[in-house]
């Protein structure tokens, strides 16, 4: 269960967030009565998901398992992100390098780099691999390109037939270049639901199959986002998700129009990447929005730490701390003492860590930055599964508190267009 604390902020409200604008705005996503109401699917997704897909998820996450020593997951945004989070977060960033009995899992089509995607291609060797190709719309130019390369690949190493059983395609139910091509060539194909967009859609089979594949239990995923959502439903105004929405929003309207996600384990960076997606493709439109930004605690203390400190103050933050650490390190005793650590000495790095939280949170409010913090009991699925939901409901609230659709993207066409008509595409 996400917990939350609002101690950091409150000498920095001169107003409190008005409760009759927080419950219109609970009402409205709760109800579906709000703009972009048509994408609202993924508020009920910890309930009522697709029984007979989830159970083909694990089995053909069992099935890439057995078959291949890696897996390329080709897909952008929100076609990627949610993924890539929760592996990182729930395995280590350093996943592929560490010793398991699950394939290594590789992103590609997240970008047009010619030397990332090479990099790929070295890497996978002549390993068994398979490719799980994701995208809703089924024409984005970035995973559309890189899934043509590992498409070739596949059938110049297993033939046409045996490209076909290592291609699982996750996209749209009916429409789209990507679902006409999985149905021509019999590609197993899993369902990005029409009512939830791509930044909502990692408890979808989005995210699951990935995250599946890295051996991750994805039952307990979602039994954590459920506890979640019952937990705000039954808590309504009062839930963590709901305050922590009115609280930035009522932040931001007193100037702190930047909010800095910070994490204490460097295996959070990339919760951090779906969070800024999921927060600045939702609410930075019409000429709004809260810029989202994040920093890796306690590293980025020595790079961004002054700023937060002492730069301009339109800075507001939120930690996340993980109470329990998985791992045991403690501070060996050294009889010199040279380095003058022996006072750390037996103390174990996870208490260090809150120690120096703590310190952080004490330094920034008073350098005028507001700070919310989320606490966690422990890296594990429950907890990540709930704190997707809460992000996601908090997401939802907060757009429309600030008045925006939080559930469209009209922004991002335009450097498509721009890119189109400078690659000589037809019609542009
Ligand atoms: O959140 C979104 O809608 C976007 O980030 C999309 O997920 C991203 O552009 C990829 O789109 P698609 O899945 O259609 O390839």
């Amino acid at each position: 269960m996400v917990n939350i604390s609002f101690e950091g902020t409150e000498s920095f409200l001169s107003r409190q967030p008005d409760k009759k604008d927080v419950q219109a705005a609970f009402d409205t996503l709760v109800n579906r009565t709000g703009a972009g109401n048509d994408f609202t699917g993924w508020i009920d997704l910890p309930e009522n998901y697709d029984k007979e897909e989830f159970a083909r998820i694990k089995q053909a996450a069992a099935r890439i398992c057995s078959d291949s020593k890696a897996l390329v997951v080709v897909g952008i945004g929100g076609s990627y992100l949610g993924a890539r989070a929760v592996i990182e977060l729930l395995r280590s960033p350093n996943y592929n390098a560490l010793p398991k009995n699950t394939p290594d899992i590789y992103f590609a089509g997240n970008g047009i780099s010619g030397d990332a995607l090479t990099d790929i291609i070295t890497m996978l060797g002549d390993r068994d691999f398979s490719v799980n190709v994701i995208s809703k719309s089924g024409t984005t130019t970035e995973p559309a390109i890189a899934f043509r390369i590992f498409k070739q690949l596949l059938e110049r190493k297993y033939g046409a037939e045996g490209a076909r059983s290592r291609i699982y395609a996750t996209t749209d139910r009916a429409r789209g270049a990507l679902k006409t091509l999985a149905d021509r060539e019999g590609y197993e194909s899993f369902v990005v639901p029409d009512d939830v967009g791509g930044r909502y859609s990692v408890l979808t089979a989005v995210g699951l199959l990935p995250i599946a594949c890295a051996g991750i239990d994805i039952d307990r995923l979602m039994q954590g986002a459920r506890d979640e959502r019952t937990e705000i439903r039954f808590r309504g105004i009062e839930s963590a998700a709901v305050q922590y929405a009115a609280t930035r929003q009522a932040l931001a309207q007193q100037g702190k129009s930047i909010e800095i996600l910070a994490a204490f384990e460097p295996a959070f960076r990339f919760m951090a990447e779906w969070w800024k997606q999921l927060y600045g493709e939702s609410e930075g439109k019409d000429g709004k929005g809260i810029f989202p930004a994040s920093v890796d605690l306690t590293p980025d203390l020595h790079s961004m730490g002054q700023y937060i400190q002492d730069g301009q103050r339109m800075l507001q933050e939120t930690f996340v701390f993980f109470s329990h650490a998985s791992a045991s390190v403690s501070v060996p005793a050294d009889e010199e003492n040279l380095d003058g650590l022996n006072y750390l000495a037996g103390r174990e790095m996870s208490y260090i860590n809150e120690k120096a939280m703590e310190a952080t949170m004490a330094a920034h409010i008073s350098g005028g930055v507001p700070v919310t913090q989320i606490r966690l009991a422990r890296i594990c699925e429950e907890e990540v599964g709930a704190l997707i939901y809460f992000f996601e409901f908090a997401c939802g609230v907060s757009g429309y508190l600030s008045g925006v659709n939080p559930f469209n993207q009209p922004g991002v066409e335009a450097y498509k267009k721009n890119m189109f008509h400078l690659l000589g595409k037809p019609g542009y």
